[in-house]
């Protein structure tokens, strides 16, 4: 693929990226895995459906997530799509050094740690990971899915969180 001089050596600020794209409106997630007895799991607003056959989703991890390094290494996770009433889990699970799964009342789902009252969850396999930048684009087979109709989505939108109308 060629480069176009002109505009590859115009590099585009961090912040000003982040604030850009801040204006893109996103349901809200949490991903989790299972590291042996452990549930580990992280907010994340890049969720995005591609093939319907097999069903696929994807996420966007950064490359330090411990996360990330879970699902690499056991093959699979759980991801949630968040109600409208679950700011609080969303902002849990974007914290450091805080024990994300307490008083949650989470249980295993398909081996893997599922949290209650959200909209929607899928248990996925782990299809492949691609690099870009400093994330990984997680592709996973949707093996399993439970949606919960009556709840509304929180969705991220300008740093904040918001409900649907
Ligand atoms: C609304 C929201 C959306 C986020 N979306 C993502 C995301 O898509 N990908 C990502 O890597 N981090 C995202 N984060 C940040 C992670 O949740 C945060 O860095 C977390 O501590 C990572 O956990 P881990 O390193 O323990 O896996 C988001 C945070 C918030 C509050």
């Amino acid at each position: 693929m060629g480069t176009v001089p002109a505009l590859s050596a115009r590099a585009v600020a961090a912040e000003a990226y982040r604030d850009a794209i801040s204006h893109h409106p996103a349901g809200v997630a949490i991903v989790t895995a299972a590291d042996g007895n452990a549930p580990v799991g992280m907010t994340v607003s890049t969720v995005t459906s591609h093939s319907v056959a097999p069903p696929t989703l994807s996420c966007d991890l950064a490359l330090d997530s411990a996360t990330l390094a879970v699902i690499r290494s056991t093959g699979g996770y759980a991801i949630h799509l968040l109600a409208e009433d679950q700011t609080d889990l969303a902002v849990r699970f974007a914290a450091r050094a805080t024990d994300r799964f307490a008083g949650t009342g989470w249980w295993r789902w398909h081996g893997l740690p599922v949290l209650p009252g959200v909209l929607a969850r899928f248990a996925c396999e782990l299809h492949t990971d691609i690099e870009i930048g400093d994330h990984a684009l997680v592709l996973g087979t949707v093996v399993d899915l439970d949606v919960d109709p009556t709840r509304r989505p929180l969705v991220h939108h300008r740093r904040g969180f918001h409900s649907v109308r």
